[in-house]
């Protein structure tokens, strides 16, 4: 037997295992899971718990059984299919070319493909992965690393995309250095969260903007000073910055500027709104542009989930720097409603799906 088949083989044995946990096995096959899909471009209400086949690894890919399921902005983009260009880019014309949602995970390797070197089953794991809330996900062994020390499933599966975002906007976009005044714009959410702790723990001095119900988590993040957006236009200050990290509102280049430092970094992580084409991507499709035209470096960012990313993160939760500010949890049959209280903006840091102990 060769390792694709072992992996096939150990995977129907999980799915085995899972159909008998969920009484399943009395009546049909045991090749099914409980997974929360959306199988057409809707509202995230529309996400539903239902039973579909587990996946089984490519080559190069890991079952993972999900103990944790991160909720991020991607998920609502995804069930909803808006903007219109997320279709375009490859997740679907007319309808989610994934129906189970989720992409951040954390869980235990259940089986590995025949190309598979680093990860091995039993290994506790987080990453990304296609369709993480379920009882099983696959997910590219280039897209996992192994669990930071001492953290817990929860924990470990709200940082993927959002801690990785903020690494890279941080470290690699920003190069955020100590004494460095740095705006975080949307402090208080999934990626604003990590971004202040990572530019503190860089040795900056924090800014954050977010709405006031949140300012005391962005203070007890690290962040020295915590401006409501609802109520002060921070673009008015009468003070620069040497870094801004945008993941909030939709802020015009022009405005943002005015308060940039003439050799500072503004780096457009996202935001909500815009067209129903591009939604909130403009200003970052358009701030290479203008950054020819001037002194300040303005960037957008497009983020990608890598084991070497997700390593550095681990490191800086080991060494005690950054942690997941999660807010709430939901179990697997309440995932719709994780996604909708994350859009409307009553998480605050991060949401969580847990679909096994989770501790
Ligand atoms: N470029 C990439 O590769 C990439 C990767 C990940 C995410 N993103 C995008 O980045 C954005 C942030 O993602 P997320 O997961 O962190 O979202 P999130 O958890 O929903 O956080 C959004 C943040 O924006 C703040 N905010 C909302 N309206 C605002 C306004 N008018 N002015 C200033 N701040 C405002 C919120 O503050 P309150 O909650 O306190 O109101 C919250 O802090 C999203 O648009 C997402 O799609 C892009």
């Amino acid at each position: 037997m060769n390792a694709s088949t072992t992996a096939a083989a150990s995977a129907a044995s999980i799915a085995a295992a899972a159909s008998a946990t969920d009484g399943t096995s009395d009546t049909g096959p045991a090749s099914t899971m409980s997974a929360a899909v959306q199988r057409r471009y809707a509202g995230p209400e529309q996400i539903r718990v239902d039973a579909v086949p587990v996946p089984q690894p490519a080559d190069d890919e890991v079952l993972v059984e999900v103990h944790a399921a991160g909720v991020d902005r991607g998920v609502w983009h995804l069930a909803t299919g808006r903007p219109l260009v997320m279709r375009a880019i490859g997740f679907g014309l007319r309808r989610p070319k994934q129906p189970v949602q989720g992409t951040d995970v954390a869980g235990v390797v259940a089986a590995v493909g025949s190309a598979v070197t680093r990860l091995e089953v039993g290994d506790q794991v987080f990453g990304s992965a296609d369709g993480s809330f379920a009882q099983f996900a696959v997910a590219k062994e280039s897209r996992l690393a192994k669990k930071p020390a001492g953290t817990s499933m929860i924990d470990a599966s709200a940082m993927p995309v959002s801690a990785v975002t903020a690494l890279i906007a941080v470290e690699s976009s920003a190069q955020v250095k100590a004494g460095q005044r740095v705006l975080v714009i949307g402090a208080s959410g999934g990626v604003g969260s990590f971004a202040v702790q990572m530019a503190v723990a860089a040795g900056a001095h924090v800014t954050g903007v977010a709405s006031a119900a949140k300012s005391e988590l962005v203070r007890e993040l690290g962040a020295e000073r915590v401006l409501d957006y609802r109520t002060a236009d921070v673009t008015a200050l009468d003070e620069t910055f040497d870094v801004i990290l945008d993941t909030g509102g939709l802020t015009p280049l022009r405005r943002l500027r005015r308060i940039l430092s003439p050799t500072g970094t503004l780096v457009i992580v996202g935001g909500e709104g815009g067209d129903s084409v591009l939604g909130g991507s403009g200003r970052a499709l358009v701030a290479p542009l203008v950054s020819t035209f001037t002194s300040q470096r303005l960037m957008g960012l497009m983020s990608a989930t890598s084991s070497d990313r997700l390593e550095r993160v681990r490191e800086l939760v080991e060494a005690g720097s950054v942690r997941a500010a999660v807010d709430r949890t939901y179990p697997l049959d309440r995932a719709s409603y994780a996604v909708t209280d994350l859009a409307d903006g009553r998480i605050a840091g991060k949401a969580v799906v847990t679909v096994r102990d989770a501790s």
